[in-house]
């Protein structure tokens, strides 16, 4: 089993720049021992960047990278005490299942003996005990993937870094995938730092997701908090299917807003036709219903707004009024930045008491980059 007890990974100031560009731009975070955490963001935001860095494939071009007690930013690969899987899993072929899961064991020359205990231990838990004598080319694409983790896995390294490893799975494999591996690293305590741009994997895996935009680091918060408190516009203009609705201050006249808002949000499951709140007169323009539930497209002052009705909707008029709950509204200023609302601590403190997770590391992030304290999960 990994070591606990150790106080994660934190990250100080660390910038990257290429020849032609900087591609990390100061990325300061704490990302707690045992937990899995998430760096979140859209293609070309620096993801891969910073796994890289923290692995020790490349090197960062200021600023500091710690595990625990120990600064690792100079230590080569082998000495960093983790285990990777990449996008391309890159098995070798010529190897059957066990040997490609005990490969880099083999390397390390851990005892014959310790390494089949291992291997059944790691092959039991990922169901390939039935393929260890297989090839590669005779597994189907999830086999595979599980290979890679079972590689992984099998190192027992406390930190576990993974770079999009799902994302050429079809849908019901990946799906099934994402509980898999969420469920390995409870069971095995791991520090994870997993890297998707898909914000259902993000939003279904994480203990902790990082948004990172452009080399920048956007918000550190739990799924439930990153949801219900977005501190950007581009965070909450990125979390959410359909995502939050952002509206120009200008569009929404009617409603009162805190001075200095430029953009007022509203996710489109907390407006509705009826009930209580600000209303306001709406065009009809688009009506998709999606089963269990019905997207209804509003063309409020110029602005396009999404709403989402549980079940089928009745069918509407042109002409409909819609109603924007006072507490359900989300103010951003002029450069993008969250508004705080008097209720908005409160908010916070309803989640903690939900939220053991919360409960053990209070998240102050007020300041999007605070970090969790370190070591809560050891
Ligand atoms: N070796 C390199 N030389 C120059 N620029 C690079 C290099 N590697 C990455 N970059 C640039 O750094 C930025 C971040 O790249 P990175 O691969 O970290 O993005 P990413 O978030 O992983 O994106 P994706 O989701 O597409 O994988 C991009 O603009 C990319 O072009
Ligand atoms: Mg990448």
């Amino acid at each position: 089993m990994p070591e606990t007890g150790d106080c994660g990974l934190q990250l100080k100031g660390v910038v990257k720049s290429f020849a032609t560009a900087t591609a990390l731009a100061g990325i300061d975070v704490s990302l707690p021992a045992g937990r899995f955490s998430v760096l979140l963001g859209p293609s070309g935001c620096g993801k891969s960047t910073l796994l890289r860095l923290i692995a020790g494939l490349d090197q960062v071009s200021a600023g500091e990278i710690w595990h625990g007690a120990t600064r690792i930013d100079g230590l080569p690969p082998k000495a960093r005490n983790l285990s990777m899987v990449f996008q391309s899993y890159a098995l070798f072929p010529h190897l059957t299942v066990a040997e490609n899961i005990l490969f880099g064991l083999s390397v390390r020359g851990v005892a014959r003996a310790e390494q089949r205990t291992r291997l059944d231990r790691v092959a039991g838990m990922m169901g390939l005990s039935e393929l260890l004598s297989r090839k590669p080319a005779e597994l189907s694409g999830g086999q595979q993937q599980r290979v890679a983790l079972a590689r992984a896995v099998v190192s027992e390294r406390p930190i576990c870094l993974m770079d999009e490893p799902l994302s050429n799975l079809d849908a019901k494999l990946r799906a099934e995938m994402r509980s898999e591996i969420r469920a390995l690293q409870q069971r095995l305590g791991l520090t994870m730092v997993y890297v998707t741009h898909d914000q259902v994997e993000a939003m279904t895996m994480a203990d902790l997701i990082v948004v990172m935009n452009a080399g920048r680091i956007e918000q550190v918060a739990t799924p439930r908090l990153l949801y219900a408190r977005p501190q950007t516009v581009f965070v909450a203009g990125f979390i959410g299917t359909p995502p939050m609705n952002l509206i120009p201050r200008t569009a929404l006249g009617s409603v009162p807003a805190p001075q200095g808002t430029a953009t007022i949000g509203i996710r489109p499951e907390d407006m509705t036709l009826q009930g209580d709140g600000h209303r306001v007169e709406a065009r009809v323009r688009e009506v998709e219903y999606l089963g269990a539930d019905t997207l209804v497209a509003l063309e409020i002052d110029g602005a396009r707004v999404v709403l989402r009705q549980s079940g089928q909707a009745a069918p509407l008029r042109d002409r409909v009024t819609a109603t924007l709950p006072g507490d359900r509204l989300h103010f951003f200023d002029s450069r993008g930045q969250r508004i705080a609302r008097p209720d908005d601590d409160l908010s916070d403190q309803q989640e903690t008491s939900r939220d053991p997770f919360l409960q053990a590391n209070p998240l102050g992030d007020r300041d999007p980059r605070i970090a969790v304290a370190a070591g809560l999960g050891g």
